[in-house]
């Protein structure tokens, strides 16, 4: 990439893909393994079952199988991308997992790296993306969602393993002529102070490297979580920023089509649908079959939407993503679709 900066351009949505691992687990399958069952965990989430990636796949292959359905939808060549952006905190390298899928897709003109805001991570990367487009430095853009949280919770603590799972979405994005522009507005927050209720942490493990001389061996404990305290973080800074960014933008929530949040808990849906009075069928909900999948929530949910014919050209979309940091952010935009 070079900058090449030009006119200011808006920024246009026109394709999604997603893909999933073959392997399902229910919560039945999940009470063979620790004390929990499907009616506590479905009235409580909403969820029924998770995808879990298991040794026949592999997180790239799911990237690159979400990238590839959004290229066929735009009708896209790899080649005139720009840009492959990777939202992901669980990559299988730790340099970064975007250059590879930058290289198995064929995209050679496009600069590729990662970007890590845990479940808020789709959302950040739109905006970081939507910069690009608009500054004119340049053209296409490919962001991905995708995570494999499954390598990192603890599948005996029934409190937070049973949310979770596995997933990449990907969204094509492409500056826009002329005037019009379909991110209408967006806000981002961080909270770090707050941090400690859900986490995944380096694991402390020093070793003897010469002489009296430490080093620190690299890993990570599982994932941790106060599931109250980021269940009460949800419920009250997700409306208040949504609420925050439609007033700012002069729009009633009555005149949005779609409310796309991050696909946490059924709960936390309808607390925020009823706190921005949104009526239940707007709002988009797909996690009874695949749990949390964090960053891939909601580019997963877009692309099925989009797909099932829900979603059509010229729909206002409300999104919201939060999550581990804290941190948590809301988006506006309309779909625009394949041309
Ligand atoms: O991307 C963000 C990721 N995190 C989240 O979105 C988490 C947000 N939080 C939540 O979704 C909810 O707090 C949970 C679903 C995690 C938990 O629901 P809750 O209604 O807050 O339950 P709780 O933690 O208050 O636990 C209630 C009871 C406890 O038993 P006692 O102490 O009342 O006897 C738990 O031990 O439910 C018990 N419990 C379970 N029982 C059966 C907790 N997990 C389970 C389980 N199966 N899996």
């Amino acid at each position: 990439m070079t900058a090449k900066q030009k006119s200011i351009s808006g920024v246009s949505f026109v394709g999604s893909g997603s893909a999933i691992p073959a392997q399902i687990i229910t919560n039945d399958q999940l009470a063979l393994r620790v004390d929990t069952n499907d009616d506590w965990i479905s009235t409580r989430t909403g969820i029924k079952q998770r995808r879990v990636l298991g040794p026949d796949e592999s997180f790239s292959d799911l990237c690159f199988q979400a990238s590839i359905s959004a290229l066929e939808m735009a009708k896209w060549g790899p080649e005139s991308l720009d840009l492959v952006l990777l939202a992901t905190s669980t990559p299988n390298d730790l340099f970064g997992s975007a250059p590879k899928i930058q290289a198995k897709l064929g995209a050679k003109n496009a600069v590729a790296f990662d970007l890590t805001a845990a479940c808020s991570g789709f959302l950040f990367a739109l905006v970081t993306a939507a910069q690009f487009l608009r500054n004119g430095s340049m053209k296409r853009v490919l962001v991905l969602g995708a995570d494999q949280l499954s390598s990192w919770v603890d599948w005996d603590d029934r409190k937070s393993c049973v949310l979770f799972g596995d997933a990449a979405g990907a969204l094509l994005m492409e500056s826009s002529e002329g005037n019009s522009d379909d991110l209408l507005g967006f806000k981002l927050r961080s909270d770090g102070s707050r941090g400690d209720c859900l986490n995944l942490f380096e694991k402390r493990h020093f070793q003897t490297l010469v002489n009296t001389n430490m080093y620190q061996q690299g890993g990570f404990s599982p994932i941790q979580m106060n599931g109250q305290e980021v269940y009460k973080f949800a419920v009250r800074e997700v409306p208040l920023i949504l609420q925050d960014l439609l007033k700012s933008h002069q729009i009633d929530p009555e005149s949005l089509d779609w409310l796309l949040l991050h696909q946490a808990n059924k709960r936390i849906l309808d607390a925020v649908a009823d706190r921005l009075r949104i009526s239940h069928s707007k709002v988009l909900s797909n996690l009874a079959n695949y749990g949390n999948t964090s960053a891939a929530t909601i580019p997963l949910m877009l692309d099925e939407a989009v797909r099932h014919g829900k979603i059509v050209q010229g729909d206002l979309i409300a999104s919201s993503g939060f999550g581990a940091g804290l941190s948590w952010g809301a988006a506006l935009f309309r779909w625009h679709g394949p041309s």
